[in-house]
């Protein structure tokens, strides 16, 4: 056990409240969140679901850093001292909780799901694990719409228009997709004014992403590939 002095944003006033906690070294943020709001504050409102890293709904910033709290054990931070805030450039709902609307009308944008090319066909689409598509999905796919590259991004700080980094690398795996047929609208939300050129290649994304996913890599693919729209109706790699 350890003495942490944590440090909580809440909604109600601009004063922080803190708390002195004894916390075993394998506890996470989360689990110090529930024992303030058991113990001490039980107004204290904050968002969780999974517990396990798969749901994203508890990123929140950790010493300044977009993190998980349900994956952030307190000893990692080196630091006896924890300062927990919401998510920056999101509404604030109550103390914890963002509104994740700004951010999912961006992922809304880029029409996320699957548009089959042949609606009516029977057959079973097997994409090829060694495919362009297979090989990008595999180190591409796995977000869980935290918002946390969002909210650190640099260009959405100051254009709540650009569409983030998220749903670019959402509509890039859609692009590439053999099984999808809705090409054009996609290409024509990227290649907008608030689109892939806003990017300034900052990598903030990239070091906030809990899931690890190179994000300025699919927004430099997509830049290169707008010069060559015609690949994705081929349905050929994106460079
Ligand atoms: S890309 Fe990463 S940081 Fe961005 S929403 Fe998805 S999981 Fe979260
Ligand atoms: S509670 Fe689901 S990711 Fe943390």
């Amino acid at each position: 056990m350890a003495t942490y002095q944590i440090k909580l944003a809440r909604s109600d006033t601009d004063a922080a409240r803190h708390f002195t906690l004894e916390l075993d070294s394998r506890m996470t943020v989360l689990d110090a969140l529930f024992i303030i709001q058991r113990e001490h504050d039980p107004s204290l409102s904050f968002r969780c679901s999974c517990r396990v890293g798969m749901c994203g709904t508890c990123a929140m910033r950790i010493n300044w850093m977009p993190r998980l709290a349900c994956q952030t054990r307190v000893e990692t931070l080196n630091a006896d001292a924890i300062t927990i805030e919401p998510l920056a450039q999101l509404p604030v709902a109550k103390d914890l909780i963002v509104d994740l609307g700004p951010f999912f009308e961006k992922w809304k944008r880029v029409r996320p799901a699957l548009h089959p090319k042949d609606k009516d066909s029977k057959q079973l689409a097997i994409v090829p694990p060694d495919s362009e598509f297979g090989r990008q999905a595999q180190v591409k796919r796995d977000c869980i719409t935290c918002g946390a590259c969002y909210s650190v991004c640099g260009i959405t700080g100051s254009n709540s228009e650009y569409l983030g980094p998220a749903a670019i690398n959402r509509a890039m795996l859609r692009l590439l997709d053999p099984r999808d047929g809705n090409v054009d609208d996609r290409l024509a939300v990227l290649n907008d004014e608030t689109g892939v050129w806003r990017c300034h290649t900052q990598f903030n994304c990239v070091a906030a992403c809990p899931k690890g996913i190179n994000l300025t890599d699919s927004i430099m693919k997509m830049k290169r590939s707008l010069l060559f729209p015609k690949k994705f109706h081929d349905k050929q790699a994106a460079t």
